[in-house]
């Protein structure tokens, strides 16, 4: 089966992104449009794996805190167009230890650099416009394992499976959260 791991959308990003993609059709441009359920934030393409519960293993020991998203402007790879994210050392961080954790599993991935972005159109043809993408953000507080499979009408993402993020008053060496302590 395909993999990848992901962050998935909240309504109120999603609703933007779908107001950019109006907005870009309403400017006559056309292409392969995102679906808003598969509306989503790479994290690292594994590909084809047969062991889900393998890579879920391999996950188990990145923790984190729950960080802010937020959109910011727009860009493109070829003819495929993104809404981009605003920089984040938290994610990046996460990145990098999802990708060490993937490496030390024996799991395969891209290892292509990390560039955020999120899929508005594939196979565009056109300049792009200026148009402005609300500067939504959103709290992430989980990395889901996907799947994905080609269907009738595009591509279906099924989550296979997550790792949250601790919460307050949890750490992973048993101690008590740090803020739980301040006056
Ligand atoms: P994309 O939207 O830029 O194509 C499922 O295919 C997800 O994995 C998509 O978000 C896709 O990004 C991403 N992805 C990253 N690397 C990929 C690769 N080498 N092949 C296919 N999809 C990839």
């Amino acid at each position: 089966m395909r993999l990848f791991l992901a962050i998935n959308l909240s309504d109120e990003m999603k609703e933007a992104l779908l107001a950019a993609q109006d907005a870009l059709f309403d400017r006559g441009i056309r292409g392969n449009y995102t679906a808003e359920e598969n509306m989503h934030l790479t994290l690292a393409f594994i590909g084809e794996y047969p062991d889900a519960e393998a890579v879920l293993d391999a996950l188990s020991a990145v923790s984190f805190t729950p960080f802010p998203i937020g959109l910011e402007g727009m860009g493109s790879f070829g003819d495929l167009w993104w809404a981009g994210i605003g920089e984040s050392p938290a994610l990046a961080s996460l990145v990098r230890r999802i990708r060490r954790a993937l490496s030390e599993g024996g799991i395969p991935f891209d290892r292509k650099r990390f560039s955020p972005h999120i899929t508005l159109i594939r196979k565009v043809s056109g300049k792009m416009p200026g148009i402005r993408i609300r500067p939504v953000s959103m709290t992430v507080g989980a990395v889901s394992l996907m799947r994905s499979d080609r269907g009738r009408n595009g591509m279906i993402y099924t989550e296979l499976g997550a790792i949250k993020s601790q919460t307050a008053g949890e750490r992973q060496d048993g101690q008590e959260n740090e803020t739980a302590h301040r006056p």
